[in-house]
């Protein structure tokens, strides 16, 4: 029996949604193409992300290469760590994940090492899913394609594994920008590469693959949202660690998740929010979405906290589509150090703070004389030393490298009172970071369906496929169809085209074969409204629309019709307001 998968892969393939990349040459793992529709599918789900993130949030979006230079990814630790493990078959020499190949065997093979997967393996017996032979030694396999920069190999660099890395690099550039305050956000859609050990999941486990991530930099002392109330009723599926571990979950508003402490703070429910959001305008099920958290010993080496979106699928159950983690100052600390540059923001307080300071007062009159043009360095080192120092019979600093013993007479100390109007921090980044092809891919699933047919005029009886997808979602947003191919009715068909394609609506025009088959066509894209013209037309200037998910017609005003349907795609109005029933 085919299952949904399948259904829906066949139905992309055959109507240009989605195809194997390089089909002509027999195609390879891990690579697909958007055709026509699915291009414009993609694109409109990153331009609802965008509406949300870049345009709502104030999250400006910048672009950077795709390739990066070796430090980048020394500091962010992907060199050292971004790895999967990996075991060969002895026989076939096919590839396989060993985390994966023990999953039945073992619970959370994703926190063993390599040598204990051997370990597993060789005790579990377990062969070559593909030709039953023995199983190599598992090592770790790095997952980023690595490449050259310019001629003779000289400078490594690699493909980007995340857009993430580019956000951070720029770090003191957006600074600037958002004129050194926090927080701040930036954005950025774009290929991350990396090299899956056995892509066998379709488009859920690409090799090549877009990401929409946010990099939202706050101030570690503060994680309150200012627009926390505008979201903390919605209402999630959460399955928090503690739920794992009594292996449930649980419905609940984010204000109360973040009250009792299941949500860390009010930043990452904010971010939880808007992704149950995005999600569902783009046309996910939400009986189909849940938010669940990294197990402590499965979270990324930056994460100090992460909540996945998760995605139920019918042939691969719940599938991560957006990772929220608590990135800390994990790498802006990490580039600091690589590129000895400070990364950091000088934050001023509201009111300065009255802070009591140890201070220690050299005293030149005696240090003038003892030590001569070297009295003003070591009167600068003895103001750095702290009230311990100063404990023993005699006191020491370094200067140029040189210890230097100095008398007690040569200083005073006391505790000063100092104002301080602000302090240095390094921010703590809060980071969602979607797949948008898993997106698309979980979209499409949730919006197929097959319905018996009800016949409509026209029609032959067969099964209906239908595309529910959310109108502005859909890649062509509506059909118009001349009832036949008379003069008489294109010229008001092609009138129809023309306003609709000036509002910015996609309109697919289509006059062969009869109308219940042109219906089928639109339903089975998502085509939410077809239009079309008969005789009345010509008599007084009215046309059918057709309601893709109800099959409802109303007959409305030819003039305006452009209006009618961009209000029902992106403004709202429903159907039944758009004409008289018919
Ligand atoms: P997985 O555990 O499934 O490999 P991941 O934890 O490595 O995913 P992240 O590193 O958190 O994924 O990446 C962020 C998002 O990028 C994921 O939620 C997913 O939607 C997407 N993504 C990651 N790897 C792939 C891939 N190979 N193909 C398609 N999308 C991917
Ligand atoms: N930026 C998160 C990830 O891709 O892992």
């Amino acid at each position: 029996m085919t299952d949904k998968y399948e259904q829906v892969i066949e139905l992309a393939k055959r109507r240009g949604f989605l195809w194997n990349s390089f089909e002509l040459y027999g195609g390879t793992a891990g690579f697909y193409d958007y055709g026509p529709l699915g291009a414009m599918l993609k694109r409109r789900v990153e331009n609802i992300w965008r509406d949300i993130f870049v345009i709502n949030e104030e999250y400006y979006e910048i672009e950077v290469p795709t390739i990066g230079i070796e430090d980048i990814f020394i500091a962010s630790g992907h060199v050292g760590g971004f790895s999967d493990p990996l075991t060969e078959c002895l026989k076939c020499k096919e590839a396989f994940r060993a985390d994966h190949l023990v999953g039945d065997v073992v619970e959370n093979p994703d926190t063993l090492s390599a040598d204990e997967l051997t370990v597993v393996i060789g005790k579990h017996n377990i062969k070559c899913p593909e030709c039953g032979g023995g199983l190599g030694k598992v090592y770790e396999f790095n997952l980023m394609f690595k490449t050259s920069i310019g001629p003779g190999g000289k400078r490594s660099g690699y493909l980007r594994p995340e857009t993430a890395q580019g956000m951070f690099v720029d770090f003191p550039r957006l600074l600037k920008f958002y004129r050194d305050r926090l927080p701040f956000g930036v954005t950025q859609i774009g290929k991350a590469y990396r090299n899956e050990i056995s892509p066998r999941q379709g488009v859920i486990r690409l090799r090549e693959f877009t990401q929409a991530e946010a990099e939202i930099f706050i101030d570690p002392r503060d994680k309150t949202h200012p627009k926390f109330g505008e979201i903390s009723d919605i209402i999630l599926v959460l399955y928090s660690q503690k739920g794992q571990e009594q292996g449930s979950s649980e419905k609940m508003s984010i204000g109360d998740a973040v009250q009792n402490k299941i949500i860390a703070h009010q930043f990452l429910g904010y971010c939880l929010a808007r992704t149950y959001q995005f999600l569902v305008r783009v046309g996910v099920s939400p009986e189909k979405l849940r938010f669940r958290q990294h197990m402590k010993d499965e979270m990324a080496h930056y994460a100090a906290d992460c909540w996945d979106a998760e995605i139920q699928s019918d042939r691969f159950g719940w599938v991560e589509v957006v990772g929220i983690a608590d990135r800390t100052d994990y790498d802006l600390k990490a580039h600091a150090k690589q590129s000895e540059t400070e990364l950091n923001v000088y934050v001023s307080y509201d009111k300065p703070i009255k802070v009591e300071r140890f201070a220690v007062k050299p005293n030149m009159g005696v240090l003038g004389p003892m030590f001569k043009g070297n009295a003003g360095k070591i009167a600068n080192a003895l103001k750095l030393l702290k009230s311990e120092d100063l404990s023993g019979e005699t006191i020491e600093v370094v200067v140029d490298g040189k210890v230097i013993q100095v008398d007690k007479e040569a200083v005073s100390f006391e505790n000063v009172t100092e104002e301080v109007h602000g302090e240095t921090i390094i921010p703590h980044v809060i980071e969602p970071s979607f797949g948008i092809d898993r997106i698309t891919y979980s979209l499409l699933e949730h919006s197929y369906f097959e319905e018996e047919a009800k016949v409509e005029e026209g029609e032959e009886e067969e099964k209906r496929i239908v595309l529910r997808l959310p109108p502005e979602v859909a890649p062509v947003q509506a059909a118009v169809l001349p009832l036949l191919t008379r003069k008489e009715l294109i010229d008001p068909a092609n009138k129809i085209v023309k306003a609709l394609r000036k509002a910015g609506i996609l309109v697919a025009f289509d006059d062969s074969g009869t109308i219940g088959r042109r219906y089928r066509r639109n339903d089975e894209i998502g085509t939410p409204y077809s239009i079309t013209v008969d005789y009345q037309t010509i008599d007084d200037g009215t046309v059918t629309i057709r309601d893709r998910d109800s099959m409802k017609q109303v007959r409305a005003g030819m003039d305006g019709i452009e209006e009618n349907i961009y209000d029902m795609i992106y403004k709202g109005k429903s159907f039944d307001e758009a004409g008289r029933k018919v």
